[in-house]
């Protein structure tokens, strides 16, 4: 369906779980999530189904899951089964850690995960565990080889590029691109959560970005996500930029987004949400409607750094991305 700003929304982001085994500097503070859910206070699985059927019928085809890490949530496989078994929806797609991958990447192809969008931010073992603090890059590293052995094509990397601390790492990031038909992304850092003040001191726009790496060829094909795509002469896979912050893409913003507590977010950049896990619970016959009205309410583009600058209430592990 269309919103009000007459763009179509077929992208369900949902996060099934706010929890993570890594700690990423910029996602979550150390002490891992501050305000622990109960159990029901989290979407069943079941649940997760209703909300996307009533979503597939009112025209959402793409679905993502994402966390905190979403492979730490143990019924991630009947979850995907269920997604994949939806009449309408033809894409579902995971972005993870990678830190499970290499063990599950099997299991989750068999139950109907199409790709995987990897995160990985240094190609440095120690960098990579100063980041994330302490997760192991080679276990990672075994993850997008998996992936890359399954088929799960195409699979992206996502790199956010961070002032002084990543940003000698681009044109190594790029070079992957050579050897496999990888998709290497780099994304602007954001305002949200802990990476709040770090997105001022530390930010790099991607315009630097791209001129570090030299020549790079674009791509014109027309994508459903937030990355301009170039390549480099002779590569295989792709040279993405996500640009949230420096050319903002809230004009085909095609998505909404679902909390694992069962909040409709129409907008990552805005605290404005929608419970609709009361819905499902006690009218499920109103999940449609309520769907319909929350894409009605998704603002026209974010206000980052404007005078309407929201902080956001939740850290990025709580909204995935
Ligand atoms: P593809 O369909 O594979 O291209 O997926 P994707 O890029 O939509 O998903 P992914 O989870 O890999 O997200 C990549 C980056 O884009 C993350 O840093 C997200 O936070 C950022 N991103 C995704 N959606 C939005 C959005 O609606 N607004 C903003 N500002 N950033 C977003
Ligand atoms: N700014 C930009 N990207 C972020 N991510 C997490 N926090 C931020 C932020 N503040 C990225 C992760 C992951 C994706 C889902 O979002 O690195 O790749
Ligand atoms: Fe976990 Fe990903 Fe956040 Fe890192 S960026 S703490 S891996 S959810």
């Amino acid at each position: 369906m269309k919103d009000i700003y007459s763009r179509r929304i077929n992208y369900m982001r949902i996060s099934i779980t706010d929890l993570c085994n890594l700690r990423c500097q910029y996602c979550m503070p150390e002490e891992g999530i501050r305000n622990k859910k109960l159990h029901k206070e989290i979407l069943t699985f079941e649940e997760i189904i209703s909300i996307v059927e009533a979503g597939a019928k009112l025209g959402i085809n793409k679905i993502r899951i994402t966390g905190g890490e979403p492979l730490v949530r143990r019924d991630i496989l009947q979850l995907i089964d269920g997604v994949a078994a939806i009449d309408g929806v033809d894409d579902i797609a995971l972005t993870t850690n990678g830190i499970f991958l290499k063990d599950m990447a099997k299991d989750l192809k068999r139950a109907g995960l199409k790709r995987v969008n990897i995160s990985i931010d240094s190609l440095k073992p120690n960098r990579f565990k100063e980041i994330t603090r302490g997760g192991d890059l080679y276990k990672v590293l075994d993850g997008i080889q998996e992936a890359i052995n399954l088929g799960m094509t195409p699979i992206k990397l996502n790199t956010v590029i961070i002032g002084g601390f990543n940003d000698d790492e681009v044109v190594d990031f790029a070079q992957l691109t050579l050897k496999d038909e990888i998709d290497v992304r780099f994304i602007e850092l954001m305002p949200v959560g802990e990476a709040s003040q770090w997105a001022t001191e530390r930010f790099i726009s991607n315009h630097e970005v791209k001129k570090s790496i030299g020549e790079l060829i674009p791509i014109h094909e027309k994508t459903s996500g937030p990355a301009e795509y170039y390549r480099l002469p002779e590569g295989k896979g792709r040279v993405g930029f996500i640009n949230p912050i420096s050319s903002h893409f809230c004009g085909s913003c095609n998505r909404i987004r679902l909390t694992s507590d069962g909040r409709l977010k129409p907008c990552l950049h805005s605290n404005h949400e929608i419970d609709i896990m009361q819905v499902v619970r006690n009218n499920p016959q109103e999940i449609a409607e309520v769907l319909k009205n929350s894409i009605m309410q998704k603002p026209e583009r974010h206000f980052l750094y404007s005078n309407r600058h929201e902080i956001s209430k939740r850290n990025m592990s709580e909204i995935g991305g």
